[in-house]
C-alpha cells in the first residue's frame, strides 16, 4: 500500500514537472485515486480525469457548471464515471455481436496518458491525452489504433477525439462524446436544432419517427437522431442560459434522459438526479459508422458554449 501510494505521488510529481504550466494547467489527485488535470483561464475552469480521458467539469466564470456529474458516480477502475463527457469508443451502446463486452466501448474505462499541454494564449489552454492499442484494448477489440483527446478551454470548451488506424487492417467504428449537461429542471427546458429530423426511438423497439417541434421532456427519452450535423441548443430559462452544442465528424446526435424508473435501476445515479441533467451526445451511431483504412484518421468533435440570456 505504501509503495503504491508513493509511486502514485511520484508520478503526479513527474506529471507536474513535465506538463504543468503555471496556474493554468495542474495535475492533481481526486476521487478514486485517479489523476486529474485541471485547466484554468480567465474564462473558467475544466477538470479531466486521465482514467477514461473523461472531462468531468466545465465551468465558465460566474456560471453554474455546464457539465453535470452524478453525486453517486463510482470511481472504480473497470467502471465508467457517471456524468461529464464519457468517451464512448469504438462502439456506441452495446457491442453489436457480444453483449459481454462493455457498453459504449472500452475507452471510457481505460487509463489514458498525457501527450502534451499548451498555453495557446492567456485566454486559451489545451491538454492532449492519448490512448494507444495494447494488450488491454486487444482483449476487447483486435485492431491497432492511436487516439488523442484534445481538450481546449477558451470562452467555450472544445473536445476532439482524433482516431488513427495504426494497424494493417481496416476497421469500422462507432462512438460518442456522451455529454451530460446541468439544467435547472428537465420539465422546463427545450432542445432546439433537431426539428423535423428522423430519429430512432430506442424505447420503442428502434422505431423510426420524425421530431415535431423542439424536444420537450415529460417521460424517459432515448433517441438517436440520424443524418444530422446541426448545432443543438438547450434552452434553459431557469438557469437564464442556453447551452449551444456544435459538432464535427458526426452525423448522429443522441438525446437521453433516464427519468424515474431507469434512474432507480442505475446504481451510480441518484433516484431524483434525472431532473437536473440531460445528455446531448455528439455521436457516430447506428448507420453513422466510420470506416478507416490503415493510416487514415477521423476526428469527432464537440464544441460547448453557455450563452447568458439577457
Ligand atoms: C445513452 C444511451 O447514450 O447512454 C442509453 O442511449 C444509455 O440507452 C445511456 O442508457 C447510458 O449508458 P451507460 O452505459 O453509461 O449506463
Amino acid at each position: 500500500m505504501y509503495s503504491l501510494s508513493l509511486q502514485k505521488r511520484t508520478s503526479l510529481d513527474e506529471l507536474n514537472a513535465l506538463f504543468s504550466l503555471g496556474d493554468q494547467i495542474q495535475f492533481i489527485d481526486g476521487p478514486g485515486d485517479f489523476t486529474y488535470v485541471q485547466l484554468e483561464t480567465v474564462h473558467g475552469s475544466a477538470l479531466i480525469s486521465l482514467y477514461g480521458g473523461h472531462v468531468m467539469r466545465y465551468q465558465p466564470q460566474d456560471e453554474a457548471p455546464v457539465l453535470w456529474m452524478s453525486s453517486e458516480s463510482q470511481y472504480d477502475a473497470g467502471k465508467a464515471i457517471r456524468g461529464g463527457i464519457p468517451v464512448c469508443w469504438p462502439w456506441f451502446g452495446p457491442h453489436p455481436a457480444d453483449k459481454t463486452k462493455p457498453n459504449h466501448g472500452f475507452a471510457r474505462i481505460s487509463e489514458w496518458h498525457v501527450f502534451a499541454t499548451r498555453v495557446i494564449d492567456q485566454d486559451t489552454v489545451q491538454v492532449r491525452l492519448a490512448l494507444n492499442s495494447d494488450d488491454h484494448s486487444r482483449f476487447f477489440w483486435p485492431y491497432d489504433f492511436s487516439l488523442q483527446l484534445i481538450v481546449t478551454l477558451s470562452e467555450k470548451l472544445d473536445v476532439t477525439l482524433r482516431v488513427r488506424n495504426t494497424g494493417s487492417s481496416a476497421f469500422s467504428m462507432g462512438g460518442a462524446l456522451h455529454s451530460y449537461f446541468t439544467i435547472s429542471h428537465i420539465e422546463s427546458i427545450k432542445i432546439r436544432g433537431l426539428e423535423d429530423t428522423v430519429y430512432i426511438d430506442q424505447l420503442a423497439s428502434d422505431a423510426r419517427k420524425t421530431q415535431s417541434g423542439p424536444i420537450l421532456f415529460g417521460s424517459e427519452l432515448d433517441n438517436i437522431y440520424v443524418d444530422t450535423v446541426n448545432a443543438v441548443v438547450i434552452e434553459d430559462p431557469g438557469l437564464h442560459r442556453n447551452i449551444r452544442v456544435e459538432k464535427t465528424g458526426s452525423q448522429s446526435t443522441v438525446v437521453w434522459n433516464p427519468w424515474i424508473d431507469k434512474s432507480r435501476r442505475m446504481s451510480d445515479f441518484g433516484d431524483d438526479e434525472y431532473v437536473g441533467m440531460v445528455c446531448v451526445e455528439t455521436a457516430n451511431a447506428v448507420e453513422d459508422l466510420v470506416y478507416l483504412e490503415p493510416g487514415e484518421t477521423h476526428q469527432l468533435g464537440t464544441s460547448i458554449q453557455a450563452e447568458r440570456l439577457g
